[in-house]
């Protein structure tokens, strides 16, 4: 099984969904309901976090928040109303309004900072003023930019037509099981290991690129909009760093799965948690896996710098090196 297969997964797809897991794997269950991956995309109506938002104000524009998904804006005596069906983000970091206006998906120009509990630019959207109301309501999709955007925080996407984007008829929001483990329904029936997907019994590489097909991999194995290891923003890629890492490259083991549950939260772990991680390897006598004498407890702290490359959101360096 190779990582493009992986992706075709994720069109064939119709999600017996997660409840059909629960009476045999209720751990897994338990822990996925609390990390990012199964709220990783929500109905904007119910999504509970925006009930903390207001109003902001940028570049001149005031925006209103009178509902969980409408939007008022004020612009030069000008108003409008818009309706935003989708919240992308499980709200650990940010959260980012899409919806469809004339046929056409819109993500808004704001986003909703958990850090500071404020709305601020959307990353990658311009700074400068906008020309007109729906400029400043947000920048409209393209069909490609659509399915990619549901088919990373979603289960079950149909690529649908290339007039309309996205068929969401069969869709569960939020990374779920079987967007990772694939389609359960023979499973779930009659369950063995050979019928369900396992990423862990995969060597180190194919398991990063397996979390790579949504965390970004680097270059050589993306088609286009390639992440450079270069660009301070590529530090929200992870496999990108650490797959330029030598831990990564010289031992041939080092993958996601060493150090995170993929149905976990990371931030749950304490700093002796990746400590133990790190000494699993670096404690042979051979002088390249010797630590230097000033390397104390905490490794992270001094070999995976945390850094902020946009406002408000800050990740871990995933280039395993000494810095
Ligand atoms: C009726 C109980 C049952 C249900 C429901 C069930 N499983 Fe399982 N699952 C099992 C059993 C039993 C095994 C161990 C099979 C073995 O080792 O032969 C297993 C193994 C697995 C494995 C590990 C396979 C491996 O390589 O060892 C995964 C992943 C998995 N299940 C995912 C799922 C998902 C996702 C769902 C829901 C779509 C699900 N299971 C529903 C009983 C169940
Ligand atoms: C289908 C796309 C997809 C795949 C495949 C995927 N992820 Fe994610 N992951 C996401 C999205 C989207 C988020 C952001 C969730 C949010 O909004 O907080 C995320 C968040 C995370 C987080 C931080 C969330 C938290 O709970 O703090 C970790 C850690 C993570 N993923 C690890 C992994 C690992 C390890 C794998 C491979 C086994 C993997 N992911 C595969 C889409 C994916
Ligand atoms: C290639 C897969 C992929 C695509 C396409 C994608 N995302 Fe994500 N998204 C992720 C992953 C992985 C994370 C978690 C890690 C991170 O924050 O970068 C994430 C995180 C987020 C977050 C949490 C805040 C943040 O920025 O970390 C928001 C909000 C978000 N995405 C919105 C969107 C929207 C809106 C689109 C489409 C316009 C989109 N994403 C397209 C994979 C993707
Ligand atoms: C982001 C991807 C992702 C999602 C979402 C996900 N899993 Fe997994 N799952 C994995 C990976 C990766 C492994 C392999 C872990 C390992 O071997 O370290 C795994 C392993 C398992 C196993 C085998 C555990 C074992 O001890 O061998 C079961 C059972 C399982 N998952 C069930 C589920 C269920 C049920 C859900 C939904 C609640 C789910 N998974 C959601 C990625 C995912
Ligand atoms: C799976 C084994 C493995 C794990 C886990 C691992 N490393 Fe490594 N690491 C290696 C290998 C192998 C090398 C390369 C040694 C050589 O140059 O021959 C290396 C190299 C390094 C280097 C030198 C970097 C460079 O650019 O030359 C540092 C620093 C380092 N590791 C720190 C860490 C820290 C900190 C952790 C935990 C966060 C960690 N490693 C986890 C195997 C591992
Ligand atoms: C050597 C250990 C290690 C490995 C391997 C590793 N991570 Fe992490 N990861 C961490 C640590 C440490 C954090 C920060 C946890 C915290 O904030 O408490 C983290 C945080 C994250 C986050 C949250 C956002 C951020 O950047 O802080 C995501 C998403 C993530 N890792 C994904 C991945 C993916 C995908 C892979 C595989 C390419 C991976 N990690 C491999 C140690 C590791
Ligand atoms: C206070 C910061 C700090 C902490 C904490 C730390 N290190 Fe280091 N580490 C360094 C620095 C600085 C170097 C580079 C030393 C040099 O080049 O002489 C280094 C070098 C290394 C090397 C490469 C040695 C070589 O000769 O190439 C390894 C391996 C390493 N650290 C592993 C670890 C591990 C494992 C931990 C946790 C048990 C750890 N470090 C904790 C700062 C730290």
């Amino acid at each position: 099984m190779h990582a493009a297969l992986f992706l075709w997964q994720l069109w064939v797809a119709q999600p017996v969904g997660n409840a059909a897991c629960a009476p045999c794997h209720a751990g897994e269950l338990e822990r996925h309901a609390r990390s990012g991956h199964g709220r990783a995309l929500r109905p904007a109506a119910v999504a509970d976090h925006l009930q903390g938002l207001t109003r902001a104000e940028a570049n001149g524009t005031r925006y209103r928040y009178p509902a969980g998904n409408r939007v008022e804006i004020t612009k030069g005596g000008q108003s409008m109303q818009a309706v935003f069906d989708w919240a992308f983000g499980s709200g650990l970091y940010g959260i980012t309004y899409v919806g469809q206006r004339e046929g056409r998906w819109v993500e808004h120009r704001l986003t909703y900072y958990l850090d500071s509990k404020t709305a601020d630019f959307t990353p990658g959207h311009r700074r400068s003023p906008p020309a007109t109301l729906e400029d400043a309501l947000g920048v409209r999709q393209s069909v490609a930019d659509a399915r990619r955007c549901f088919g990373c925080h979603a289960t079950g996407v149909q690529p649908g037509d290339d007039a309309t984007g996205p068929d969401l008829k069969q869709m569960t929001p939020g990374v779920q099981c079987e967007r990772c483990h694939g389609p359960g329904a023979a499973h779930v029936k009659a369950p063995t290991a050979k019928n369900v997907l396992n990423p862990g019994r995969f060597p180190a590489r194919q398991q990063v690129l397996i979390c790579g097909e949504c965390h970004r991999t680097p270059p050589a194995q993306n088609a286009s909009r390639e992440p450079e290891l270069d660009d301070p923003l590529s530090v929200r890629f992870q496999p990108v760093g650490l797959m330029a890492s030598n831990c990564f490259q010289k031992s041939g083991k080092l993958s996601c799965l060493t150090c995170h549950d993929a149905h976990d939260a990371p931030q749950r772990q304490k700093a002796a948690f990746y400590d133990a991680k790190c000494v699993g390897c670096h404690e042979g006598t051979g002088s390249k896996l010797r630590r230097a004498a000033q390397c104390k407890p905490d490794c992270v702290s001094c070999h995976m710098p945390k850094s902020t490359p946009v406002p408000h959101l800050t990740f871990t360096d995933h280039r395993i090196r000494a810095y």
